[in-house]
């Protein structure tokens, strides 16, 4: 059953999480994270308004085959995709971490013109993402039925499920599993389990192993703005948290390992020098050359895309892939 919706409503999870708080949760996330000998930040901090309008660039890339590959597979392919989703009647349509939800619009507008009984619910921690969305999608798509949140994923799915029951169809595009490793993975895929029932659907985007030197390109583009990208979370906790990072003493520094198909970032000091963060209290060290792993981007075969299914009941129904196999997005059901 359709619930009654105005054409577009925003729910923002992130009070009282966000401003005194949030900020806070970031000091002592920065706090842990640079007081470990091998220093880290979360690359969940790299969307402020500056990092998702980086984003949006890097996506343009011509190195960046990720969105280009996923782009493909939604334009060539989803007749087929709107069609799985909706066969089996209403549902909520929850884009987990929608961005600017480029590919997701293709999907939109196919189902808005299968005349498919469903809602959209784009979830982003990121504020930003979501006002952009709010002010896009009614113009653009005027009869789409939409119930954007601003939270975290796991605060998102039990809102909806406390407050928009019905079956779920999850979206998790781009390559967003791939910066869990397999622990976090793991307990990604158990927790969206549990919000999930039989019949339930999940469409995964995953960035499959390749020639290791198309993959080390896209996250080291020749016109910087990956480091740009990268750099920014140091510009982040300046501006945020009263940090005295110079930022130019650190370079963007990306290495792909092919044993484990992980891409990981970091962030060089290139000389010795100490940094201090108001909001953390605390002035950190960095020796000459040390590191700060700033992100890993797992890739994936599809042996181990039915493995991730396996072990939490989910099967796959479909794989979508674009032509080059580069990319897979993949259609689980919940058995
Ligand atoms: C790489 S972008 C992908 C955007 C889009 N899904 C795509 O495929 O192009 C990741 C998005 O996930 C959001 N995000 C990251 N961590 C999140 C979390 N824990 N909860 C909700 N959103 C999150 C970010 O703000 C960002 O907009």
């Amino acid at each position: 059953m359709r619930n009654n919706l105005t054409t577009l409503q925003i729910t923002d999870l992130s009070t009282p999480e966000s401003g005194t708080g949030a900020k806070a949760q970031f000091a002592e996330d920065v706090k842990n994270g640079l007081g470990q000998e091998a220093k880290k930040l979360s690359s969940r901090y790299f969307y402020d308004g500056e990092g998702s309008r980086l984003f949006q660039k890097i996506m343009h890339l011509p190195e960046y085959y990720l969105t280009r590959s996923e782009h493909e597979v939604f334009t060539t392919q989803q007749q087929t995709i709107a069609q799985k989703l909706a066969a089996q009647g209403y549902f909520h349509l929850i884009d987990l971490g929608a961005g600017d939800a480029t590919k997701t619009r293709i999907l939109l507008k196919q189902l808005l013109q299968q005349n498919a009984d469903f809602d959209y619910v784009p979830v982003d921690i990121s504020g930003d993402a979501i006002t952009e969305l709010y002010q896009e999608l009614p113009t653009e798509l005027p009869s789409l039925q939409t119930q954007a949140v601003v939270g975290d994923y796991f605060n998102a799915l039990d809102w909806l499920d406390e407050h928009k029951p019905g079956r779920k169809v999850l979206l998790f595009l781009g390559s967003n599993i791939g910066n869990f490793n397999p622990d976090e993975r793991q307990e990604f895929m158990q927790k969206v389990r549990k919000h999930m029932q039989p019949g339930d659907m999940l469409l995964k985007g995953m960035d499959l192993c390749k020639e290791p030197e198309t993959i080390l390109r896209a996250y080291n583009d020749a016109a910087g703005v990956t480091a740009a990208f990268n750099l920014n979370l140091l510009h982040r906790i300046n501006r945020e948290l009263g940090g005295d990072f110079i930022v130019d003493q650190f370079k963007h520094f990306p290495i792909y390992d092919p044993q484990h198909g992980v891409m990981k970032s970091f962030l060089i000091s290139q000389q010795d020098q100490q940094v201090t963060i108001k909001a953390t209290g605390q002035t950190f060290h960095f020796k000459a050359w040390e590191a700060i792993h700033t992100e890993s981007s797992y890739k994936f075969t599809l042996e181990l895309a039915e493995t991730i299914g396996h072990e939490n009941d989910f099967k796959i129904q479909q794989i979508f892939q674009d032509k080059n196999h580069y990319f897979a997005d993949v259609l689980y059901i919940v058995t």
